[in-house]
């Protein structure tokens, strides 16, 4: 884990210091096939903390956050290759270091059935899903610093398999009832 400093709001340095997303916003980009970032709403540049000059052509993990698992982002990946939408809990990070937690759904986008990008629309997260993921995020976290780039995937999806296997089928399932 990294050290975060509170409250800093110096460029490049994380701080401790939460955006809370408003229930009446929807924070939503669009990207190319490549992901990188060819519209952002009013509410992203809100909540990123960035212009949307400073967005246009940029990659969409310009937003992302080390406090996030890479095993989040591969099983988000793996259904938008299937071409599934994807809905999970997303840490983001601002411009300023600090972060917003938001419930995300991505889904890929078509023109006349031609493949043309990505779509994301981001909502506020319920504090009790926070509450869960934010120690569970923490152990996968953890455990993808103890392996290779080869086995973390692996061994921190099988942390998250066994929260989510209690009760529920998929990961969107469980997030959804959080
Ligand atoms: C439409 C779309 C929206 C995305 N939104 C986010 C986001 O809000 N935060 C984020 O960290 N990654 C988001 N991603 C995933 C990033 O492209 C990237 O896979 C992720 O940040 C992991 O980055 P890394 O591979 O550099 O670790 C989005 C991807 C797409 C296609």
């Amino acid at each position: 884990m990294l050290a975060i400093p509170p409250d800093s709001a110096v460029p490049g340095v994380l701080s401790a210091t939460e955006m809370k997303v408003d229930c009446n916003d929807l924070i939503v980009s669009k990207t190319d096939t490549n992901s990188m970032i060819t519209y952002a709403n009013e509410a992203f540049c809100k909540y990123s903390g960035y212009d949307e000059n400073e967005l246009l052509g940029q990659p969409q993990n310009i937003v992302r956050h080390p406090d996030m698992p890479r095993a989040i982002f591969y099983l988000m990946w793996e259904h938008l290759k299937q071409e599934q939408e994807f809905f999970g809990y997303i840490k983001n990070c601002r411009k300023d270091g600090g972060f917003y937690w938001a419930f995300a759904s991505v889904a890929p986008i078509y023109d006349n059935g031609r493949h043309v990008g990505f779509l994301s629309a981001r909502r506020c997260p319920s504090e009790n899903a926070i509450a869960t993921l934010e120690p569970l995020y923490r152990k996968m976290i953890e455990t993808e610093a103890q392996y290779g780039k080869e086995q973390q995937i692996a061994m921190s999806s099988a942390i998250l398999w066994q929260a989510i296997n209690k009760e529920f089928a998929t990961y969107a399932e469980f997030a959804l009832s959080l």
